[in-house]
């Protein structure tokens, strides 16, 4: 045998050498689920070790993260249901708590990196991404408020917008929407390929977000489609979003790897609720170890194409890297 690729994993300095991907913290985004109110940190159940936070209660959160070195986060409302209607008005109002928490945390870490969320479902009397309209998510009717949506978001402080709702153009009637009110250094994460998918259960628990009719199948992509991630990425290229995002990751680590190969903007991937809650609960069954599934889990994420992951397990993540998990 001349050629044994054993002898380069003969001992640790030498696997070392040669190992080809690293993952950093610099690389994680952490959700955060935020609310109204004070003093308040409610846990998720489907999420175990995921809150409801207040204002107060995220920015000692937010504290926590940088002392761990980590600076990246994305933030999503749990609306009232009350404040709800059929076109998301609450949204924009600048009296929203999350765009209040937004300014908040600007102002006291000027360092971090937040990203919203842009989509109607939070702020929806019908649950939806979109405008409802007998049954029928409406395209055109969406689009100006998901721009309103934005601006108020970029005014508010964020980094990122993050439109989440899959309709058609809108990347471009947002980043139109953004230069024209002066925010053309605010820059957008498309998620460019989200697909419809059963992994977003406990997520929707959280938010209390599910569609009250319907699914959402008609704008979220068929999992059984790939060449229809390039078209959307050609068309998230060409109306000026900065990142591309795949959503969920895991399922679609070949949709990361085909956009990381034709694409050169940053990719991006989100490890979903659903993800994560399936892996925490084999390791509280004892059947997984979580110190060692979760970080080879991101890493397999990462070695798919994904530049940047957003993922539950960021701060954890962090904290091990530190020694302290
Ligand atoms: C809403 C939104 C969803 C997620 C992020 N933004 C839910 C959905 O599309 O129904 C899911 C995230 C997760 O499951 O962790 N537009």
């Amino acid at each position: 045998m001349l050629r044994r690729p054993r002898r380069n994993r003969n001992n640790a300095a030498i696997r070392n050498m040669v190992e080809e991907t690293h993952l950093r913290v610099s690389n994680l985004v952490y959700p955060l689920f935020v609310v109204d109110g004070k003093g308040i940190k409610e846990e998720i159940s489907s999420m175990p070790g995921n809150f409801r936070m207040s204002q107060d209660v995220v920015l000692k959160e937010i504290r926590e993260c940088i002392k761990l070195g980590l600076t990246n986060f994305i933030l999503f409302p749990a609306v009232a249901e009350k404040l709800k209607d059929k076109v998301a008005t609450y949204s924009y109002d600048p009296e929203n708590f999350y765009l209040k928490i937004a300014s908040a945390i600007k102002k006291k870490f000027p360092d971090t990196c937040i990203i919203s969320d842009v989509a109607m479902d939070p702020y929806s009397s019908d649950g939806h991404d979109g405008y409802v309209d007998d049954g029928q998510i409406v395209n055109d009717v969406t689009l100006p408020i998901l721009a309103k949506m934005a601006v108020a978001q970029a005014q508010a402080g964020f980094d990122l917008i993050g439109p989440s709702d899959m309709m058609d153009g809108r990347i471009q009637v947002i980043r139109e929407a953004l230069d024209e009110a002066g925010f053309y250094t605010t820059g957008i994460m498309s998620y460019t390929a989200k697909y419809a998918s059963a992994f977003y259960g406990p997520f929707r628990d959280a938010l209390d977000s599910a569609p009250k009719a319907g699914d959402k199948k008609t704008y979220q992509m068929n999992p059984a489609n790939k060449k229809e991630a390039l078209i959307e990425a050609e068309l998230d290229t060409a109306e000026g979003a900065d990142f591309l995002m795949v959503k969920p990751a895991l399922n679609y680590l070949d949709v990361i790897h085909v956009l990381k190969q034709n694409f050169d903007l940053p990719i991006a991937a989100y490890h979903v609720s659903g993800e994560c809650a399936m892996l925490i609960a084999a390791c509280q069954n004892g059947w997984l170890e979580y110190k060692k599934a979760m970080p080879e889990t991101l890493l397999s994420i990462h070695r798919a194409g994904a530049d940047v992951i957003i993922t539950y397990f960021a701060k954890d993540f962090a904290k091990l890297v530190k020694g302290k998990l």
